[in-house]
């Protein structure tokens, strides 16, 4: 096993990704990649409903992997989202004895387990504590600081913590599937958080930045202010809930309304309408009716309303989770969408009109040794996995040299 490579699954509704890159000290290198798709029904709003198609998708994506890097893959990072998962700000404070000492490193670490303690008692056991990322402190309620605020004095310290939340059943399943292919699960992110990572820029988490994955079967969301996590969701729509309302509204095949999605729809409808686009809307298409004929005809204004009622839903829903964070000053706020379902043409110029603020499609990072295949929205959690796993492993080397490898030889001895 190279200890300076890192693979991550992402593990959709669509299809699993696998990446593997080389940490480097300056950046990384990817080495190898693979995709396989998943046919309806073995994955179902982030939740594996097919142990045993999963199983084989995972294992057939680590073999091509392991065939392309020439080494073994026994250790993977993975992505979680699809409504099992919630992030939610928590404060608490401690006092400092004596009054106005010196705060130090273990006082923070009190206060962290408090906190995690409190959370881990309030939502039980079928709930895991993923993480509590430290917000902001406060220091005798006046002074407010991002920074750990070791060496300052005080009476009283604050702490904010953004705490990600996720059931536990959905995501043992997932690591069983890894586990039965053969691999471990080395760490686990929000998919959300993966996304931002391939194409938020650090400029935009400063200013304000909504991130949206929209895949086939969920919306991922997470919300930066002031450079820190604000917010981190997951709403169980998709991709694939428009085309089972095309193929319902238009009575024609699922897999064709996937197609006709693609080809003609437009997520902007009012706003064509308004800007009197009646060219584009009012042009007839020929579909597949039900029967499996070419027969119907359509307009592109019908197909596009129904998918501006499902995105307008989608929209609908993750606007109050913005509002709700208290975050007063949403202005400078940018939003970025990404996911397969980002390709829906015109989906920035709705969100424009639903949030009213600029939007944009993310596209990952040009990583050293990516193809440019995959300079595409629905691989940025993939890719933003593959990131956030090489900045661990890092970390880690710093603290631990060897951590990964006394990691793979417990698995074994
Ligand atoms: N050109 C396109 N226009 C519109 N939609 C598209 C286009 N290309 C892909 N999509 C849609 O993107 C969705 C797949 O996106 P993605 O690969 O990001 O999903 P996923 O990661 O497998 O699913 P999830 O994250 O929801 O579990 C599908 O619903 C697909 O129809
Ligand atoms: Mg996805």
């Amino acid at each position: 096993m190279n200890e300076n490579i890192v693979t991550a699954l992402d593990i959709g509704t669509s299809k699993v990704f696998g990446i593997s890159a080389l940490v480097k000290d300056t950046g990384i290198e990817v080495i190898a990649t693979d995709i396989q798709n998943l046919s309806e029904d073995v994955i179902k709003k982030g939740r594996v409903i097919d142990i045993e198609e999963t199983t084989n998708t995972i294992f057939s994506v680590l073999k091509n992997l392991q065939t392309k890097i020439g080494e073994n893959i026994d250790w993977v990072s993975i992505g979680i989202g699809g409504g099992h998962l919630k992030g939610e700000n928590y404060t608490k404070s401690i006092s400092i004895e004596p009054s106005g000492r010196e705060i130090n490193d273990n006082d923070i670490q009190i206060l962290r387990r408090e906190i995690k303690n409190t959370l881990t008692a309030e939502k039980g056991p079928d709930k895991k504590i993923l993480y509590t990322v430290s917000r902001q402190y406060k220091i005798d309620n006046l002074n407010i600081t991002k920074k750990e605020p070791v060496g300052m004095h005080g009476n009283t310290l604050e702490m904010s913590v953004h705490a990600i939340t996720v059931d536990r059943n959905p995501l043992q399943d997932i690591e069983n599937c890894i586990k039965n292919a053969g691999a471990q699960t080395e760490w686990i992110y929000p998919h959300s958080w993966a996304a931002a990572e391939a194409v938020v820029t650090e400029e935009e988490k400063k200013v304000g930045c909504l991130l949206l994955d929209i895949g086939k079967g969920t919306t991922d969301i997470c919300f930066f202010t002031d450079g820190v996590i604000a917010a981190t969701d997951s709403i169980k729509i998709g991709g694939g809930l428009i085309d089972s309302d095309l193929s319902l509204i238009l009575h024609t095949p699922l897999t064709y309304a996937e197609e006709i999605k693609k080809t003609y729809g437009y997520a902007c409808y009012p706003t064509l309408l308004k800007e009197d686009k009646n060219n584009i809307l009012s042009q007839q298409v020929e579909i597949l009716s039900t029967s499996g004929k070419l027969s119907k005809n359509v307009t592109i204004g019908q197909i596009s309303n129904i998918i501006y009622d499902r995105l307008n839903e989608l929209f609908s829903k993750i606007k109050p989770i913005i509002m709700n964070t208290g975050e007063a000053n949403i202005v400078g706020t940018n939003i970025v969408i990404t996911g397969g379902s980002a390709k829906i043409k015109d989906i920035t110029a709705l969100s424009e009109e639903i949030f009213g603020l600029p939007s944009r499609i993310g596209i990952p990072k040009n990583l050293p040794g990516l193809e440019t295949t995959y300079h595409q929205p629905e691989f940025s959690t993939g890719i933003g996995l593959v990131m956030l796993a090489s900045q661990q492993v890092r970390k880690q080397k710093k603290i631990f040299p060897f951590q990964r490898v006394k990691k793979f030889f417990e698995r074994f001895f």
